[in-house]
């Protein structure tokens, strides 16, 4: 049993986002700004608001610019500082001293479990999370904490799980799960995307997970799988035949930024639980509602 604390974040950042293309043609997926910051800032700072201070990005070819949003600006920072614009440059400080950022290429987009398994040297034999890094989780980072704990408290890798409808099941890896108590099951077993009647449930497997190393012999051991990907998914399967994994079913928002809809409802959302922008994005909303006759 593994007793480490868990310091490490493995953020995969180097899939094609071809859902969202042609604005991915040329820019990363994960730096898409919901609102005014890139997706992947909000997947960072969740990580260190739960104490993962030593952060792995994956990356790959066209991922430049992420690297380059997490350094210094030496022009912009002198720029701000002449014009007095203290809040601005706070603001651009802070993107380049927030943590601990190391960077690896994956050099093919081969699949999620092979991006995970390029950490592999960085990780070392602990425990780590895994966070997409083209997810966002409403939930401030009490997802992140409970797997956190789950792993503290029995040494086992820990799943994020959401409940989906039926019909969209066979867009995610689901698991039979076995009920411990409230918010937390046992993974019986894990399947990549399914069809709706073959699903043994309802729960996805959400972009967030917490794993024992032992993952990454699992990850050497798996064959391309659904969509010719090296999934994962399987490789959590392989990790089930020695270790219980475990799964946080969790309820608040979630949005997968690769998908145009979610996208699209991160900015929406977020805008308005900014108190900032919140009233006058809840006018513009209400007005276009009524001119367009939409309810
Ligand atoms: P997705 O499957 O959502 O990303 O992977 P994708 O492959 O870029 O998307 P589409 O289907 O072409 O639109 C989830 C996360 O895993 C990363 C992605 O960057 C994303 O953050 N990923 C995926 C990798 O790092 N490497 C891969 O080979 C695949």
């Amino acid at each position: 049993m593994s007793s480490h604390a868990i310091t490490k974040a493995v953020i995969p950042a180097a899939g094609l986002g071809t859902r969202f293309l042609p604005a991915t043609k040329s820019q990363p997926k994960e730096m898409l700004p919901i609102v005014d910051k890139p997706a992947i800032q909000y997947v960072i700072e969740e990580a260190v608001r739960a104490g993962l201070t030593d952060i792995l990005v994956v990356t790959g070819r066209g991922k430049r610019a992420i690297e380059d949003h997490f350094d210094r600006n030496f022009e912009l920072e002198y720029y701000l500082e002449q014009q007095s614009k203290t809040d601005l440059l706070r603001e651009v400080q802070l993107t380049s001293e927030m943590a601990d950022i190391h960077y690896i290429r994956q050099r093919d987009p081969l699949g999620l479990g092979h991006a995970v398994s390029v950490a592999r040297e960085h990780v070392g034999n602990e425990p780590f999370a895994v966070l997409l890094g083209d997810d966002i989780m409403v939930d401030d980072s009490k997802l992140l904490l409970s797997m956190i704990d789950i792993h503290a408290r029995y040494g086992r890798s820990a799943l994020a799980l959401k409940k989906v409808p039926h019909e969209s099941i066979s867009s995610y890896g689901c698991v039979e799960p076995e009920p411990v108590h409230d918010g937390l099951v046992q993974v019986r077993s894990i399947v990549e995307k399914p069809k709706p009647e073959d699903a043994p449930s309802d729960l996805a497997v959400i972009g967030r997970y917490v794993f024992t190393p032992e993952i990454f012999d699992a990850l050497d051991r798996i064959q391309p799988g659904a969509g010719g990907e090296l999934q994962l998914t399987d490789a959590i399967s392989l990790l089930l035949e020695t270790q219980t994994v475990y799964g946080c079913v969790f309820e608040s928002g979630r949005y997968d930024i690769g998908q145009k809809i979610d996208f699209l409802r991160a900015n929406v959302e977020l805008a308005l639980d900014r108190p900032d922008l919140g009233p006058e994005v809840a006018e513009f909303l209400v007005q276009l509602v009524k001119d367009r006759g939409l309810i």
